[in-house]
């Protein structure tokens, strides 16, 4: 499967429900799901899953690909709690929601952990990593990168960049550029060291196509 269309398909999808304006952008949904495709990842802790656009997703990108990935999100919000089943449809079953990653209890074995909104807990989510798992911080959330950061001695880390601006049949403005966030892989593989080098030197040519735009 072609992850960007998906990616496209599932944040047209999201413009249009209530509560559209925190969802996460159409980039970080290429993002995640780039990651999920590229690492095989079997399973993702999502910290703030909102009204579950990332969750969506990646739920029915493994669906459509025959994959079985287990699911555990956070989220205290009611507004969110009661638009999560109705945002997700049949992909609601597939998930386990707790209201805080005390609640999940930290078991050392999610591939993937998407930080997406704010937990008293987000300094020990490296209690909640497998061997080569990747923490991925959308946006600049600078703080919560260093707080994460901090207890991971082995990790690299890259910034992904998007060199487009916000689409316009989405609920951001259209002249703002499409968002970023932080992959941080904490124990390295030779891959994912490979992907990091590369996405850096990317990264930094985006910079300057932004620049020069
Ligand atoms: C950036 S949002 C998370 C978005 C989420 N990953 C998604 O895909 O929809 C961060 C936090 O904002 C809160 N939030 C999200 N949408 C909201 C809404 N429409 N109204 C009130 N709070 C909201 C939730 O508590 C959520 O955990």
């Amino acid at each position: 499967m072609n992850v960007k269309p998906h990616a496209k398909d599932v944040y047209k999808k999201f413009s249009h429900v209530e509560g559209n304006q925190h969802i996460a952008s159409e980039y970080a949904l290429y993002t995640v799901l780039r990651l999920v495709d590229t690492f095989k990842i079997e399973s993702v802790l999502e910290v703030g899953l909102g009204i579950g656009s990332i969750a969506d997703t990646i739920l029915s990108y493994a669906k459509a690909n025959d994959k079985s990935i287990r699911y555990v999100g956070t989220e205290a919000n009611e507004f969110c709690l009661t638009q999560l089943p109705i945002n997700l449809h049949d992909n609601f079953t597939d998930i386990r929601v707790e209201n805080n990653l005390r609640d999940v209890k930290p078991n050392n074995d999610f591939d993937l952990i998407v930080v997406d909104g704010t937990d008293a807990q987000i300094g020990k989510v490296h209690e909640y990593c497998s061997d080569h798992a990747i923490i991925y911080i959308e946006g600049h959330r600078g703080s919560q990168v260093n707080v994460i950061r901090e207890a991971l001695p082995n990790a690299v880390e890259c910034f992904i960049a998007s060199d487009y601006k916000n689409p316009d049949y989405g609920p951001f403005p259209a002249t703002n550029w499409a968002g970023g966030g932080t992959a941080i892989f904490v124990n390295p593989t030779a891959a994912q060291r490979t992907f990091v080098l590369k996405e850096k030197a990317s990264t930094k040519l985006k910079y300057i196509k932004r620049k020069l735009s």
